[in-house]
C-alpha cells in the first residue's frame, strides 16, 4: 500500500491529484493548512487528512508525527503554492515588486517546499519505494522567459517564476542527494484555479495528469527531472 502526502489539497490542483491517487489506490492525505476547508475536502473525496502549514515549523512537525505514527510515507507530493496577485487579479510587475513581496511568494512556493521536504525525508528514506513531486511551472524555466513571442516570455510577474526556477535547483540539488528516491519537478500547464483567478485554459484534470504520473513513478523512473504532460522542459 502506497501512502501519499499532497500539500494545498483542499482545492485545485492538489485536490484532483489527490482524487487521482486515491483511484490509483493509494492511502492519500489531503494537506490542508485550514482545518474546515481540509476536512471538506477529505469527507469529499474518502481520504485521510492532516492539517499542515508549509510556512510553519511546528505545523509541519505535527503533520509528520500524525503521519509517522499512522505507519510512514511513500510518496510526497509539494504541491502548495501561491502566486501572489494583487487583490484585483493583476500580476505583480517588476516595476512594483517589492522585497517583502517576494519573501512572502518565497516563503511558501521555496522555503515551504524545502521545510516539508526536510521534515518528511526519515519517513520517506524508510519507505520501500520514496517519491517526490515538486511542483514547479513553466514559468521556472530561464529558456522559455528568454525566448521572445512565447506567453512565458510575455509573464511581467517577477517573484513567481523566479520562485519556481529556485523549484527546479532545490529538485536537481536533492535527486542528487537522494539517489534511491525519484524526485521530479513538473509543470502542469496553465490550468483555471483560484491561484490565477480561474484565467487558466486547461481544466484540473488535464492539469494535474503530469503531477499523478510523475508521483506514480517506480523506483527505476526517471529523477532529477524537469517534465510537463509533453515530456521534459529547458531548463
Ligand atoms: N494553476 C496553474 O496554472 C499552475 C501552473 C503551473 C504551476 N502551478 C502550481 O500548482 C500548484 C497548485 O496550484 P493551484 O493552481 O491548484 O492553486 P490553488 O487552487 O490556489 O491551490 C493552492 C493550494 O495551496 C494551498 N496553500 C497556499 N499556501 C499554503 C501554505 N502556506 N500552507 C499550506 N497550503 C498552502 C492553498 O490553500 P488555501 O485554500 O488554504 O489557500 C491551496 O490548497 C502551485 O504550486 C502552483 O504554483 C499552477
Amino acid at each position: 500500500m502506497t501512502t501519499t502526502l499532497i500539500t494545498g489539497a483542499n482545492k485545485g490542483l492538489g485536490f484532483e491529484t489527490a482524487r487521482r491517487l486515491l483511484a490509483a489506490g493509494h492511502t492519500v492525505y489531503v494537506g490542508s493548512r485550514d482545518l474546515e476547508r481540509g476536512r471538506r475536502a477529505a469527507e469529499q473525496l474518502g481520504a485521510r487528512m492532516v492539517l499542515i502549514d508549509v510556512t510553519d515549523d511546528a505545523s509541519v512537525a505535527a503533520a509528520v508525527k500524525t503521519i509517522e505514527a499512522d505507519g510512514g510515507l511513500d510518496v510526497l507530493v509539494n504541491n502548495a503554492g501561491v502566486e501572489g496577485r494583487t487583490r484585483d487579479g493583476g500580476v505583480v510587475g517588476a516595476a512594483e515588486v517589492t522585497a517583502d513581496m517576494m519573501r512572502q511568494t518565497f516563503e511558501t512556493n521555496v522555503f515551504g517546499m524545502v521545510r516539508v521536504t526536510h521534515a518528511f525525508l526519515p519517513l520517506l528514506q524508510r519507505s520501500a519505494a520514496p517519491v517526490v513531486v515538486n511542483v514547479s511551472s513553466g514559468l521556472g524555466s530561464l529558456t522559455r522567459v528568454t525566448t521572445p513571442d512565447t506567453p512565458t516570455y510575455a509573464y511581467p510577474g517577477l517573484a513567481y517564476p523566479a520562485s519556481k526556477t529556485a523549484v527546479n535547483m532545490i529538485t536537481v540539488q536533492y535527486a542528487k542527494a537522494f539517489p534511491k528516491m525519484r524526485i521530479n519537478a513538473v509543470e502542469p500547464g496553465y490550468t483555471a484555479t483560484d491561484l490565477n483567478h480561474h484565467t487558466g485554459t486547461q481544466t484540473v484534470e488535464q492539469g494535474a495528469e503530469i503531477i499523478v504520473r510523475m508521483a506514480q513513478v517506480g523506483p527505476d523512473g526517471p529523477t532529477g527531472g524537469y517534465v510537463g504532460a509533453e515530456g521534459p522542459l529547458p531548463w
